[in-house]
């Protein structure tokens, strides 16, 4: 490892010696690694997932735009800076280096003001970069958040399995916010698509959000769905691998503590506030389906450490869009 990491430190021009450096494990896209330098200055080098990303010229224009947008808007606020070498590219062999910001990034949180926190940083976010003109940005992964596409992809298999039957059934509803977005009634927006715990540093004095990290999926989209996507993630009680599945559900204490957070940054049209909460269930679906085809088709998408593991998230994701759709109208009591 040592040996890579010399060899991009030297195509990035990097003045000083690595002392020490961090695999970081977090991260489930990319090959991630803490370098410190005898300067004092931190960097992080990332092996770019190019499965993942087909174009990764693109996802570094997007981060760019955004970094420099945010930087003239608001300087304040922490940006990602990446290294280009002196050929002016931001690769070599695969690796990218941008500047460590400090703080530190939890699997998830560990208590209710670092939910509601969390809320606020990620609407904070949200809010600043929705003067971007969204439309300069690259699709970097083409119908990201097409549910209908996911579904079309899922229906074109077959399958006898419980699930298959159940999503399908659910095609209609879960495709609403997003045929919505299709007809333009809802406005094309800047969106992280990755708004998770493991994508927030929390500064270790302070305890405060320091920094929204990981942009590879900044995107042209719908912000409604960075929201019930963000709200899948921090308040429900389990993991999606979860199989045991009276586990499952949405903790309505923290869905109030991170949608309050969110909403008390965020400005949104009567018709996005409309589909805030069936967003919620929306992404829950897509994933659903995500995760099904995946197993359908062999598990080539999403990691996985056992061959039913797809599956079992399949069953996990279900379980929540059903506890979703039963607390819909108790969370939105919580947020109108
Ligand atoms: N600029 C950064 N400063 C500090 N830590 C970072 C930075 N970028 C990434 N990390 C750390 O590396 C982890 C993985 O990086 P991330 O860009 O989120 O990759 P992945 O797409 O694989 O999740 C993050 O969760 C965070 O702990
Ligand atoms: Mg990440």
């Amino acid at each position: 490892m040592k040996e890579i990491l010399l060899s991009v430190q030297r195509a990035f021009r990097l003045q000083g010696e690595i002392t020490d450096f961090h695999l970081l494990t977090e991260g489930s896209i990319h090959i991630t690694c803490l370098v410190h330098l005898n300067t004092g200055k931190n960097y992080i080098f990332q092996q770019m997932n190019t499965h993942v990303f087909r174009n990764p010229e693109d996802v570094m224009q997007n981060i760019r735009r955004t970094a420099e947008y945010l930087h003239f808007h608001f300087p304040e606020r922490k940006i990602l800076h990446f290294y280009q070498t002196p050929s002016g590219s931001y690769f070599f062999q695969g690796w990218r280096v941008m500047d460590a910001v400090s703080g530190r990034s939890l699997k998830s949180c560990e208590n209710l003001y670092q939910v509601q926190k969390a809320g606020e940083a990620f609407g904070r976010f949200q809010k600043e970069v929705s003067g971007m003109n969204a439309g300069m940005l690259k699709q970097v992964i083409p119908d990201f958040h097409h549910t209908r596409v996911y579904f079309q992809k899922l229906l074109s298999l077959h399958s006898d399995l419980p699930e298959f039957r159940i999503l399908k059934e659910w095609q209609e509803q879960a495709c609403y916010v997003c045929d919505v977005y299709q007809k333009n009634q809802i406005p094309l927006r800047v969106t992280h698509n990755d708004m998770k715990c493991s994508n927030l540093l929390f500064d270790s004095e302070t305890g405060q959000p320091s920094a929204v990290i990981d942009w590879d999926t900044i995107m042209p989209g719908m912000a409604v769905y960075d929201f019930g996507d963000a709200v899948r993630s921090f308040a429900s009680d389990t993991s999606s691998s979860e199989p045991d599945l009276s586990k499952v559900g949405m903790n309505m204490t923290k869905f109030k503590a991170f949608s309050s957070g969110w909403l008390s940054q965020t400005d949104y049209t009567p018709k996005e506030r409309e589909l805030l909460i069936p967003s919620i269930f929306s992404v829950t679906v897509e994933l659903a389906v995500r995760y099904l085809t995946d197993y359908l088709q062999g598990n080539l998408y999403f990691k996985t450490s056992y061959p039913e593991q797809n599956l079992i998230r399949t069953r996990n994701q279900i379980r929540l869009a059903q506890k979703i759709l039963k607390q819909e109208s108790e969370m939105k009591k919580l947020i109108f």
